[in-house]
């Protein structure tokens, strides 16, 4: 039976062939073995079959990587297949691969500083497939807290966008095909860690680190370039009374109770502010609370004149602060974007 080295030697190999002669030898790696043979939907694999899908995965994988955790993963990606039926598409093989990884490391000896790469390349090698300029930042953040603090390292995200590129170019006639997700994989896990990410969002700060975490996913996957705004200052309160629907119109709903107030407020700085409506008895907390910036209403804070008014204030600041401008794309991003997933 292989060692841990001889596995290490083959994945640093110039090319598949030791590797595959090792995993479809039927002992040494028998999870791989027991695809040979397993049916493919042809409409997503023209090969039609799971073991020649493999080879080609194989020879995609050698072409774009050489990292031995990349080449790992792209081979074990699909274990979970021969335990799932094959129609309608193998569905749940991620899952299913992933919970079978560690068993399958510790009785083949194979290499275990891949384990967790080639893990999580199992549980979301078709999340990341799926994913597009049309995927929403709910959807794509939840891919990154699911992947964890392994994405602070770059290493680990590269990887597993190499490995899905081998996946998905290892298809009969498909190996050119464009695979514009790596790029949009690995921009995302970027800038999430740029943003702050560490590996799971905050829920207990009222959605302020959720929101920032979901534009800066938003930004990776539009191509659009994150500016992070300067902090808010507190602007000396001046209020105009709205003296026309017309003028009301065009504040927009978003001002809420203020409208029903009858309030505007004089939007005429860059800078992020944020203003607070005074309480008709003095000494008494502020009646609405709200954060603006660029000239527009982002937040409306009201509280009904309780003294928690603090409260709205910290709420309005970390909004701003957790917001992010977005420029437009530069040329390179956007040649990036597109083709086919
Ligand atoms: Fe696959």
């Amino acid at each position: 039976m292989p060692t841990s080295a001889d596995w290490r030697e083959a994945l640093s190999s110039p090319t598949p062939e030791l590797l595959l002669s090792m995993a479809f030898d039927g002992i040494s790696l028998p999870e791989v073995s027991a695809l040979e043979g397993i049916p493919e939907p042809v409409q997503h694999h023209p090969e039609g079959e799971t073991g020649i899908h493999l080879r080609l995965v194989m020879e995609a994988a050698w072409r774009l990587s050489s990292s031995p955790g990349a080449r790992m993963a792209a081979l074990l990606h699909d274990i979970g297949k021969a335990g799932t039926p094959s129609t309608p598409n193998h569905r749940g093989h991620d899952t299913l691969g992933a919970a079978m990884m560690p068993s399958a490391f510790r009785s083949s000896s194979l290499p275990p500083e891949h384990l967790d790469l080639c893990a999580a390349m199992s549980a979301v090698h078709q999340r990341v497939h799926g994913l597009s300029e049309k995927t929403s930042p709910k959807a794509g953040l939840s891919l990154l807290e699911d992947l964890g603090p392994a994405i602070l390292s770059g290493a680990f995200a590269v990887d597993l966008a190499d490995a899905c590129e081998a996946d998905a170019r290892g298809r009969l006639g498909l190996s050119d095909r464009p695979y514009p997700q790596a790029a949009l994989f690995k921009r995302m896990c970027a800038r999430a860690v740029q943003a702050g990410f560490t590996g799971s969002v905050r829920a207990d700060d009222g959605g302020a680190e959720i929101n920032k975490m979901r534009a800066a996913v938003e930004a990776a996957l539009t191509g659009r370039e994150l500016e992070i705004l300067p902090p808010p200052t507190i602007v000396p309160l001046s209020w105009v009374r709205i003296t026309n629907a017309e003028e009301a119109e065009k504040i927009g709903g978003s001002l809420g109770r203020c409208i029903s107030l009858g309030f505007k407020i004089p939007v005429d700085g860059e800078r992020p502010s944020v203003w607070m409506l005074p309480h008709t008895k003095e000494g008494e907390p502020p009646l609405a609370v709200v954060a603006v910036r660029y000239g527009k209403i982002v937040s409306v804070f009201s509280k009904n004149g309780e003294a928690e008014w603090k409260a709205s204030v910290s709420k309005a600041f970390s909004e701003l602060s957790a917001r992010v401008a977005l420029r437009k794309p530069k040329e390179a991003d956007a040649a990036a974007r597109g083709g086919v997933r």
